[in-house]
């Protein structure tokens, strides 16, 4: 029995996630799929974010109707069990018969034909069993959001935000998020309806846009790079930065806030460097501003001659404020990665402070929620370096906000203390961090 290509697909993808540490967001967009049919991509992506945002609760029902426990199912089984189980639990217009014989099929290819029989009476009994609940049954029932995230992350989260916070996250965290641009200068400004997709003006920026209709991704804007696909959150982060003659981005690609900062400093000279040569001609390919230096090079280790007066260092991080667009992600994280991330985190910024000058600023961000990562950074890299001033980021906000670019009126709601912080669900943007540091 053939199998269809878009879940042949996803069961490479999902195979790939479980096995390396690969992106779900990156496989879903490499040229090896680009090729599928857009209703084929469509369901692709479905069955892959899908099965990544809901892998407990897909998990707890096979467990409910397996007669094996689910660490003894080889990999290849739970995957092809997942997808199928997503099909029937979440996707109406999959007919059932479809979503089991296919993951039956998945089995078999894989070379586990031993275990069709299994993967076919769990499906079957999950099919025919009234825990079916689509979707929105599961919400009206009072879905339990806590389950969706690893426990450790929810009662952490729990204890930093609040409860309701935390619901709003874990409940964020389960839909795609909406797309967000950046707004070239050069584009149209009312914002509306051009080249078959429709914008509403940004919450946070008034320069950004969400896309509220139309495949931005097939209009000349995008080509063209007028339009920019980019989270409010990274674009606010990237105006922090400011104006400076010479300005470093130390961990760049794939390059949105240097594009920014970029642009925002049209004179000044640039230099964007990323540890992964692969990432740095990304970036190169995508961030085309004549005043912007790649160099391929690790942040802990630069051989810069000369300071900068304004250097960014958006830090590799847990990626806790993304898992909207990065679901598997929450499921590889552990405990223990938080202290290993930042003994790394502070390797880089304490390298990056080194390379700025007098009255020079220093912007240290993360997409993560953890305190182990953004203030307990700044705290440490600060004991150490008595040199450094923290800058209040209410004072960058307000002027952003009196040069028009800051939309968002609550600016208190966006600070905890002098950081900027965001969080998703709160705010209508990804879980942002950061700090602002100038050298005496
Ligand atoms: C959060 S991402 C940066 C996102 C980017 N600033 C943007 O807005 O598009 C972190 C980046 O740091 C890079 N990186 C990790 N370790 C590094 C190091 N030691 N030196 C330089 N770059 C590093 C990673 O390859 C990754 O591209």
């Amino acid at each position: 029995m053939p199998v269809s290509p878009a879940r042949a697909a996803a069961f490479e993808i999902l195979m790939r996630i479980e096995t390396t540490d690969a992106y779900a967001s990156e496989l879903l967009h490499s040229a090896r799929f680009a090729k599928l049919s857009a209703a084929d991509h469509g369901l692709l992506t479905e069955l892959v974010m899908g099965v990544s945002r809901w892998r407990s609760v897909l998990d707890s029902a096979i467990a409910r109707y397996s007669t094996q426990q689910l660490s003894k199912l080889d990999r290849e089984v739970l995957t092809a069990l997942r997808t199928g189980v997503h099909q029937l639990l979440f996707l109406d217009r999959i007919p059932q018969h479809a979503a089991i014989n296919e993951s039956v099929e998945l089995v078999k290819r894989a070379r586990k034909k031993s275990a069709a029989g299994l993967v076919n009476a769990i499906l079957r009994r999950i099919a025919d069993s009234q825990i079916s609940p689509r979707r929105g049954e599961l919400e009206q029932n009072g879905f339990d959001f806590r389950s969706t995230h690893p426990l450790w992350l929810v009662e952490r989260w729990e204890r930093i935000y609040g409860p309701e916070a935390t619901r709003r996250i874990c409940e964020h965290d389960q839909s795609p998020p909406h797309t967000a641009v950046w707004i070239r200068d050069s584009y149209p400004n009312d914002k509306t309806v051009h080249d078959g997709i429709q914008l509403q003006t940004g919450r946070l920026l008034t320069r950004a846009a969400i896309v509220t209709a139309g495949d931005i991704s097939r209009t000349a804007a995008f080509s063209q790079r007028e339009l920019v696909i980019q989270d409010e959150a990274s674009q606010l982060v990237a105006l922090l930065v400011g104006t400076g003659k010479n300005i470093l981005d130390c961990c760049a690609a794939p390059g949105g806030k240097t594009r920014i900062i970029a642009q925002q400093n049209p004179k000044a000279t640039m230099v964007a460097m990323d540890l992964h040569p692969r990432r740095a001609k990304l970036l190169r390919s995508l961030v085309s501003e004549s005043n912007v230096h790649v160099i391929a090079a690790d942040a802990r280790q630069m051989l810069l001659t000369k300071s900068f007066d304004r250097i960014l260092v958006d830090a590799p991080c847990s990626g806790t404020g993304t898992l909207a667009r990065n679901p598997e992600t929450k499921w590889r994280l552990k405990p223990e990665d938080l202290l290993r991330l930042q003994a790394y985190q502070i390797e880089i910024l304490t390298a990056a402070i080194k390379n700025l000058s007098t009255a020079g600023r220093i912007v240290y961000s993360t997409c993560s929620l953890e305190p182990e990562e953004n203030e307990h950074v700044i705290e440490k890299v600060m004991v150490a370096d008595s040199s450094l001033r923290l800058v209040d980021c209410r004072d960058e906000l307000l002027r952003l906000s009196d040069s028009g670019e800051l939309a968002w009126k609550e600016i208190d709601s966006l600070l905890n203390g002098p950081y900027l912080r965001t969080i998703p669900g709160v705010h209508p943007c990804d879980g942002f961090f950061a700090a602002i540091l100038q050298k005496h």
